[in-house]
């Protein structure tokens, strides 16, 4: 049978990662990428070994034996990228947030289900094994119902004036900056391993770092602080939130977020506390998860298939002991949304597929914009 034909929209830092994960399936080929100019495009194609290469991604999307998309280009980019791979009928698999507003996101979840193609939003952190085993066990019943949801994402790589990323440009990355960049993460992994929305949010947002030296170059994600020369811009998005919220099953909780914490690179860290379990769980060290009891000794839980259930299991491919980490979500995460179009039989619309639809993805962009009105109101916010 022959291999599924794809390709990815922007290859700075995280379309690279995509199509490492791909190639990591064995029978999906990336043939080709689009960059904002031929020339970019060119030297990605050949760096990559990807062997088309388009300065325009409408020239892309015309090639029909493409089957699906990855979008992996800045915020602002993303609603106008996969409007048009839809309507050229690929399948796609978009990076958050799905759209810059929830007008924007409704609007693709409404135009994939029309199409009938295949459509996801890399919400990564699904994937790791010990999360699945959270989820699992919650599901199972066994913790009892979750009562206490908490926790924070954490980043230092804003912490300088002299940091710099398109992120922190409201026209290209979105009103919100630390919420609708990695919140929405937290928010999206804590809804998927409780099986419980968030309902209303109260949120307060700060900007730490209110003024900023911009680059006059270019600068790629996660690159360091800028050297050249610069210009004095005034910061109008939030480095770190503050949200309270309650969940659907009468949960309440909090998080915290900040891409200002030293030393902190990408910690999402949570807690969540059942009737009769704990579970703690912390990104930066992922093989491993606390669960904490009242009447008997608490427990550390390795990453190793033979202790976890059969569900989780099939996200961990190394045995105990050998770490598997960040490149091996997007590995687990592709893996399940390619096997279906391979076998000829996609996921249908209406169907509920093992990782974040459109629908999901829209749901995050509507929290997002719950917590930006509930900081502008300083009340809670119903979603
Ligand atoms: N899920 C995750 O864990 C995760 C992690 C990082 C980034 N992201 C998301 O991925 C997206 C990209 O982020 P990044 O950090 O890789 O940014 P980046 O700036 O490193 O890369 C963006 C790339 O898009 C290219 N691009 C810009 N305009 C283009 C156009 N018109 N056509 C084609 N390519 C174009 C740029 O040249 C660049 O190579 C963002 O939406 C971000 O939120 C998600």
């Amino acid at each position: 049978m022959a291999n599924i034909k794809t390709a990815v929209i922007g290859t700075g830092f995280i379309g690279p990662a995509h199509i490492e994960g791909i190639r990591r399936l064995g029978y999906v080929d990336v043939v080709a990428l689009a960059e904002e100019n031929d020339q970019v495009a060119r030297q990605k194609a050949d760096a990559l070994c990807i062997p088309q290469a388009f300065g325009n991604y409408r020239d892309l999307l015309a090639d029909k034996s493409i089957q699906a998309v990855h979008i992996c280009t800045p915020n602002f980019l993303h609603y106008e990228m996969v409007k048009a791979a839809l309507e050229a009928g690929k399948h796609v698999v978009s990076e958050k947030p799905l759209a810059m507003n929830s007008k924007e996101s409704g609007e693709l979840v409404a135009m994939a289900r029309e199409k009938g193609l295949q459509n996801a939003v890399n919400f990564n952190y699904r994937f790791y094994p010990l999360v699945q085993e959270a989820r699992q066990k919650i599901a199972a019943g066994e913790p009892g119902k979750v009562r206490l949801v908490h926790g924070s994402y954490l980043q230092d790589w804003l912490l300088f004036d002299t940091d710099w990323n398109w992120r922190l440009e409201p026209g290209v990355g979105g009103d919100s900056r630390a919420v609708a960049d990695i919140g929405s993460h937290w928010c999206d992994l804590l809804t998927y391993i409780t099986g419980q929305k968030i309902v209303e949010v109260y949120a307060k947002l700060d900007t730490i770092v209110p003024s900023r030296k911009k680059p006059k170059g270019r600068v790629e994600t996660f690159t360091g602080s800028g050297t050249g020369d610069f210009e004095q811009v005034a910061i109008k998005t939030e480095d770190t939130a503050s949200v309270m919220f309650k969940m659907f099953n009468g949960a309440v909780g909090n998080f915290m977020v900040s891409q200002v914490s030293p030393g902190r690179k990408n910690r999402l860290y949570f807690e969540i506390d059942c009737e009769r379990m704990s579970f703690v769980w912390d990104q930066e060290n992922p093989d491993s998860m606390w669960i904490g009891y009242r009447d008997k000794a608490n427990q550390v839980l390795m990453r190793d298939g033979s202790l976890l259930s059969p569900q989780a299991a099939a996200f961990a491919h190394y045995p105990g002991g050998h770490p598997e980490g960040y490149p091996d979500l997007l590995k687990n995460f592709f893996d399940r949304f390619y096997a279906p179009i391979a076998k000829g039989t996609p996921i249908k619309t209406g169907e509920l597929p093992p990782y974040a639809d459109f629908a999901a993805g829209d749901y995050e962009v509507r929290v997002v914009e719950a917590i930006l009105t509930s900081n502008k109101k300083q009340a809670w916010v119903s979603l």
